[in-house]
Formats: C-alpha cells, structure tokens, sequence
C-alpha cells in the first residue's frame, strides 16, 4: 500500500529520494523515511511521522551527498503510525523498506528476538532481523541472504534492502506488491509505482511475483528465488510529467473530476463506429464463437470498481437474455465456495491493477479454467500482465484516492464489453445503436454538466456540510450509482453515508429519517421514474431533508433542493448523474477544510488483504 523508493547512482540519492516519495505519498501517508549510505557505508537514516513535508524538513537540517539509499511512505497495518514504526528498518548492518504483510511474522519475531532487540512493531522488522540472521555480518552475500529469508515468509512484499558493508547495491524483491526497476545512464532508480520515475528515465523493469533484483548504478541482475536467472524485458513508462501534476487545480480530485471529458475520451478512441453504430473491443481477445458461448460473466471489483461493475451489470442483462450477470466485491468472492458455470468469462476490474483481493480472485478464476478480461487502468500492472486479455480504460494516472475519472470509464468500458457480447449474439442493431450513441454522447454531456453546474453544486454543499449523516438513494441503474455517491462522500468527507436502493427504504432505513440526515435522491426518468417518486414522497412525508437529481421536467415536489440535468442523453443519464455526486463530495470537503486527496486511513493502492 505504502510507497518504495530508492537510488544508486551518481547523483544526490535524498533529492531522488524526497521527490519519489512525494509523487508516491497518495499510495500511504502516516509516516515516512529513508535512510542514504556514503562511500564508506556511514548511513543516515531519517524517519518522521505524518505527511512526507515532516521528513522534507529534517532532510533539509541533515543535507548529505551521498548517493544511494532507500525510501519508504507508510501506510501501517502492524503498529500504530509513528516515527519508531516508520520504515527504513534496521539490523545489524542492514536497512529495509517494505511494502505488504508479512503473516507468519509472530512465530518469526519470537525465534528472532534472541538474536534481535526489536524496537518496532512492525511485521517488517521481522523480515529485517531475519535477512540479517543469514546474512551474517556480510560472510554471505546480501542477495542470498534476502533469498533465504523470503522462502521462510507468507504474506506479500516489495522490499527493497542496503548494507553498510556495500554501499554500492540494494536488493529488491517482490511477491504481491509493484516494483518498478528504472535504467538510467549510470544510475538506477527503484520505485513501487513508475510515477515516481517520470522525468527520471523512461525505461523501466517491471518486477515479477517471485523475483528478486540485485542492482547497482550500472547493472540489474533479476533471479528467481529458486536462483534461475531472469532476463528482463525493458518496457517504456509513456506517462508524462503533467499527468501527474495538478495542472493548475488545489486538488488532483478536481482535476481528476473536470479532466473526464477528455479521459472518457481516451476510453473511447478507435472503439466505437458512429456510421455502423457498432462498438470494437479488441483488447479481451474473444473470437466471435467465445463471445457467442458466454451465459454467465462475473464482475470482480473492490470499492468504486466493485459499484462501476454492478452499475454495468443493469446495462448488460438488458442485452441479451441469456446471459447471466453476477458483480461481486473481491474480498468476499476469494473465500466463497461460488460455482462457476461453464460458458463463464470473469472482468477483473482495478484502476491500480494492483488491489490484493482484486487479484487474488484472479489468480483463482484463472486456475478454474475461467477466461479472465482485465478493466484496468495502470499499464504494465500485475493485474493487467496476468488476465487472459483485457481493455486498458487510459484515464491517466489516478492521484486522489477517491476514485472518480476510473469509474466513468470502468462502466462504459463494461457496457461496451457487454455491447460486444450482444452483437456477437446477433442482437439486432436498432437494440444496440441507442446505446452506441449516448456513449459516444458522453464526454460532451459530461463537459457540459462540469460547465454548467459546477457553482450550483458548490453553493449546496455549503448547505449540507453540518450534517454528520447520508442516505443516497436510487433505484435500478441509479442505485449503484447512488452506491458509489455515498462511498465517495464518507471517504473523503467523513460523513456517514449510506445508500439504499430507494425501494428498500420501508424495509427498514425509514426508521432513520430525521434531523440529523440529509437524502441525496437520484431520480432518472426512466422507466422507474414513477416509482421512485413515491419513494421521495416516503421521505418528504417524514420530513427528510432532501436533494433530489433530475432530468425531469415535470418534477415539482417541494423538496429542500433540486439539482436539474439538462441532457439529450436517452439511457445512460445515471452515470452523468454520478458527475453530480462527485463535485458534491468534494466541495463539502473542501467546505470542511479537510484533506481532499488523501484522507485519514486510506491508500490508494491496496495491495494488503
Ligand atoms: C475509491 O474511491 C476507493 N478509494 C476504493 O474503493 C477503490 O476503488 C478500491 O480500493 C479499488 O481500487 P482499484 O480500482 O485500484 O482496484
Ligand atoms: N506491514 C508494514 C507495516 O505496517 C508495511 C505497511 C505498508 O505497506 O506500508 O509497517
């Protein structure tokens, strides 16, 4: 979850070092360090707890020039955030950086305090003392004794480990958390997310699940923990240096929500044809024949992918009506004893590519014999390198935490995936071309909705950031929309927000209505439309404070608010509505002056269980 840095080379190792762990900060932030080796091994290690500007600081009081080191921002899983938890961690004549969870570290620790005086509380520090039980004051070469110690552990890592005794080498090694190699001229650069590399080099080593590197300034030498030699492929990191930055904006999350005309975009180019009202994935790699035998899909996702796949899943029954559609969170499915049907293929969807359940489902689909589809964003991520074939949604790197531009894309990648399952099955075009045409409608619609609404939707949230609670509701394609609406206020603003389909509100959350909430109601005129109005009349009755989104008309109820959506959109109006949902969320919580891009107790890449 947290972030990985390091550098061997010529240059001044803590300028690198800094610069990466504030491009990696949204991936964990509770505490950070790093620790740099001079020529004669003398180490400086800094640690600070909170954001990375603390260690920007003392960095800034304890200047070196020296020019190798590692790096690391926290995002605790054992022991609170502090600065005796925070990594580098030492042993002996060692310094290690982890990424992950060491599982088996309690029967370790206990083996290894005879020989080691723990200072943290940290699983990582067992890994430390137990590299340093091999490695035997330098008698055996660092590589191997970082190869030892990983065939003792469960659980996942990316580590990266330096010694005193060779201040021109750090080891890296992975199983379950990125690592990125970057081959510069004369140095070498690691990092456990290619951003941190952008403007650096553009060439970059992706390390594999069981590998472990031995790098100095000029070399790389990849083995298998079973000491087989990899020869590594050289990828290019396309990303430039803009894409990272906030381009203007106070936050990414802003950025992220306004740039979405233009990232759905990307999502669409070369993929749909206006004149045949068609859509082409080539990307899941199907013939005609596998698409026609599909009868069941899963959707594996965590979070915002899990409410993109189950917004999706109303889109593609009303496709076809044989296939059978079945969205499930990722860290529930990877325990179920779920029977997979033949004719089943599986969309794996992450914007990191990286999430642990995410990819744990995968790996198990996988061994079933389940044709695996990645909707992914990150190129050359773990998950994107190991799905049987897949389509790339190219947002764009995705800073804030809260996740927004990934959705849009997730769910029109998906729909468009189950477009491409349709036409294979022979669904009569005049079915597929209304669908066609809204989505290539979308990013227009969405600019237009940013533009217009942008001051309405600000005033509102001033209006509502008193109050501690949230319903979102909405019925049918609106519910998961109303799903992802509440995720995205309670992460980042804090309020307790929950979503209900608005049917369901009689079978219980009406009980809740009183001052203390308010209801954010999305209100499609869809076939439904009917219907959920009673379900706003249930809650005005009660004397609910309400804001209702619509692109009705004629809805004239005296609720507290009413956002109008102006769109010649026909069928996806629920995924414009979401638009709403996510300035909302982030002008409330710039209104309550909290952390918009990282808030409390999250990362943006879980790549722990
Ligand atoms: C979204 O706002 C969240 N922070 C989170 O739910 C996220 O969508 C989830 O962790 C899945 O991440 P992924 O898409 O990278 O797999
Ligand atoms: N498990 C380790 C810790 O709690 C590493 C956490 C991380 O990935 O940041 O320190």
């Amino acid at each position: 979850m947290c972030g990985i840095v390091g550098y061997v080379g010529e240059k001044n190792a803590q300028d690198f070092l800094i610069s990466g762990l504030k491009r990696l900060e949204y991936r964990g932030y509770d505490s950070s360090g790093i620790v740099t080796l001079d020529k004669n091994g003398k180490t400086t290690c800094l640690k600070s707890k909170g954001k990375i500007a603390g260690l920007e600081a003392k960095i800034s009081k304890n200047k070196r020039s020296d020019s190798i080191g590692i790096g690391h921002t926290r995002w605790a899983t054992h022991g609170e955030p502090s600065e005796r938890n925070a990594h580098p961690h030492r042993s002996g004549k060692i310094y290690l950086v982890h990424n992950g969870i060491i599982e088996n570290y309690k029967v370790l620790k206990t083996k290894l305090e005879k020989f080691h005086k723990f200072t943290s509380d940290t699983d990582s520090e067992v890994l430390t003392a137990l590299i340093d039980h091999f490695y035997l004051d330098g008698e055996y070469p660092l590589t191997n004794a970082v190869v030892q110690a990983l065939k003792l552990i469960h659980g996942t890592y990316g580590i990266a480990v330096v010694s005193e005794l060779n201040p021109n080498e750090i080891v890296v090694a992975r199983s379950g958390s990125p690592l990125v190699i970057g081959i510069g001229h004369g140095e070498t650069l690691i990092a456990s997310d290619a951003s941190a590399l952008i403007g650096h080099t553009r060439k970059a080593i992706y390390l594999n699940d069981g590998e472990v590197a031995t790098i100095t300034a000029k070399s790389v030498e990849i083995k298998t923990l079973d000491s087989q030699p990899v020869s590594a492929k050289v990828e290019t990191i396309k990303t430039d240096l803009t894409a990272i930055q906030k381009g203007g904006y106070d936050h990414f999350l802003l950025k992220e929500i306004m740039e979405q005309p233009t990232s759905l975009t990307e999502t669409l180019r070369g993929r749909i044809d206006l004149n045949e009202k068609t859509v082409h994935l080539g990307g899941p790699n199907l013939s005609e024949k596998e698409l026609k035998a599909i009868k069941h899909v899963i959707i594996v996702g965590c979070g915002t992918a899990y409410n993109a796949g189950l917004l999706a899943s109303y889109y593609i029954e009303q496709f076809t009506n044989d296939i059978t559609i079945e969205p499930v969170m990722a860290s529930e499915y990877r325990y179920r004893h779920a029977h997979v049907p033949d004719h089943s293929v599986a969309l794996i969807v992450s914007q990191s590519g990286e999430t642990a359940d995410t990819l744990a489902c995968l790996r198990d689909l996988k061994s079933q014999g389940v044709k695996t589809i990645g909707i992914v964003n990150a190129i050359g991520s773990t998950i994107a390198r190991e799905v049987d074939g897949g389509t790339y949604i190219h947002v764009g790197p995705e800073i804030s935490v809260a996740s927004t531009k990934a959705f849009t894309s997730q769910a029109v990648a998906m729909i468009m995936f189950g477009l491409t399952i349709a036409e294979a099955k022979g669904i009569k075009n005049s079915f597929i071309a209304p669908y066609v045409d809204d989505i290539a409608k979308l990013p227009n619609e969405i600019d237009n909705l940013l533009q217009s609404l942008q001051e309405t939707i600000k005033t509102l949230a001033e209006q509502y950031k008193k109050y501690d609670h949230a319903i979102y509701l909405g019925r049918d394609v609106a519910y998961p929309t109303a799903l992802e609406g509440a995720l995205k206020l309670k992460e980042i603003s804090y309020i307790d927000a929950n979503a209900y389909p608005t049917g369901e509100l009689k079978h219980g959350p009406l009980a809740l209505i009183d001052d203390r909430f308010f209801e954010f109601i999305l209100l499609p005129e869809d076939g439904l439309y009917d219907k959920s109005i009673s379900g706003v009349q249930e809650v005005l009755a009660r004397g609910g404070h309400i804001i209702v989104v619509t692109d009705s008309t004629d809805f004239s109820l005296p609720v507290e608010n009413t956002v109008f959506i102006t769109t010649k959109l026909k069928l996806l109006t629920p995924i414009l509505m979401n638009l709403v949902s996510q300035l909302f969320a982030y002008y409330i919580t710039t209104a309550k002056g909290l952390n918009v891009d990282q808030p409390r107790n999250l990362a943006k890449s879980v790549t722990v269980e």
